[in-house]
């Protein structure tokens, strides 16, 4: 049934995005996530799905200004998605990418705007739409579980598929960076203690002017 709330934004504001925003949501229980951790407890690598703060703190490094998709790779059972949509970010504007199955059909039930990939997270750029412009890419895959050279690989695709400004997001219960910041990449970090177990929101953002120069190296 219809919330008070959403019929009047409907009679008062009445734009399309704005009943969007407010259309009641599937939300996800925790037996919804330890379904997921059953079948893949790998993959999934943690104890519970991230915290509101945690989820905020990550939705927060994201500019909802900047045009593009955004990408968001290990979705879960999609905390995160939704603090980027409280920040914001139109649904349509996320692509999600998640391997384990159970997880895969929930998100496409709670986020039914949303592209919904169950594609392998390292391989996202593979599973983009054609000529696509990226905003920013946020991940929860527990990269501490991979090799150093597939983690480099990953981020450094992340913020070369984007433009000046580029920005990779990565949630890690670690308290060492996934990787050390390369040439031309700014780390920035935040602790998130108002989570269990707390964790790290690590930021690589490459400058304007090394973006610049590493195309140009490329096309050269
Ligand atoms: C630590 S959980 C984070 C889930 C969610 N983002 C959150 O914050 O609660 C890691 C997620 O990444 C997914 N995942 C791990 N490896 C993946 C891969 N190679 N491709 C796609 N998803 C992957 C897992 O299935 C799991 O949903």
């Amino acid at each position: 049934m219809r919330s008070r709330a959403a019929s009047i934004a409907k009679m008062t504001i009445g734009s399309a995005d704005a009943q969007a925003a407010i259309a009641p949501r599937t939300t996800s229980t925790y037996a919804d996530f330890l379904r997921g951790l059953w079948d893949d407890p790998k993959a999934v690598s943690a104890p519970t799905p991230s915290g509101r703060a945690l989820a905020h703190a990550i939705a927060a490094e994201v500019d909802p200004h900047t045009p593009g998709l955004v990408v968001e790779l290990g979705a879960g059972t999609g905390t995160i998605t939704s603090a980027l949509i409280e920040r914001g970010i139109r649904e349509e504007r996320l692509i999600l990418f998640e391997s384990v199955p159970a997880f895969h059909t929930l998100l496409s039930r709670r986020f039914s705007r949303a592209t919904v990939r169950g594609a392998d997270a390292f391989r996202f750029d593979r599973d983009l739409p054609e000529g696509a412009r990226i905003a920013a890419v946020v991940s929860g895959i527990p990269l501490l579980n991979y090799p150093m050279a597939e983690r480099i690989c990953l981020i450094e695709r992340a913020l070369d598929r984007q433009g000046p400004g580029a920005t990779f997001i990565q949630l890690s219960y670690g308290w060492w960076p996934p990787i050390p910041p390369g040439m031309g990449v700014r780390l920035s970090r935040r602790v998130i203690f108002r989570n269990f177990p707390p964790a790290h929101v690590w930021i690589y953002r490459r400058s304007a002017a090394k973006c610049a120069q590493s195309l140009g190296t490329k096309a050269s």
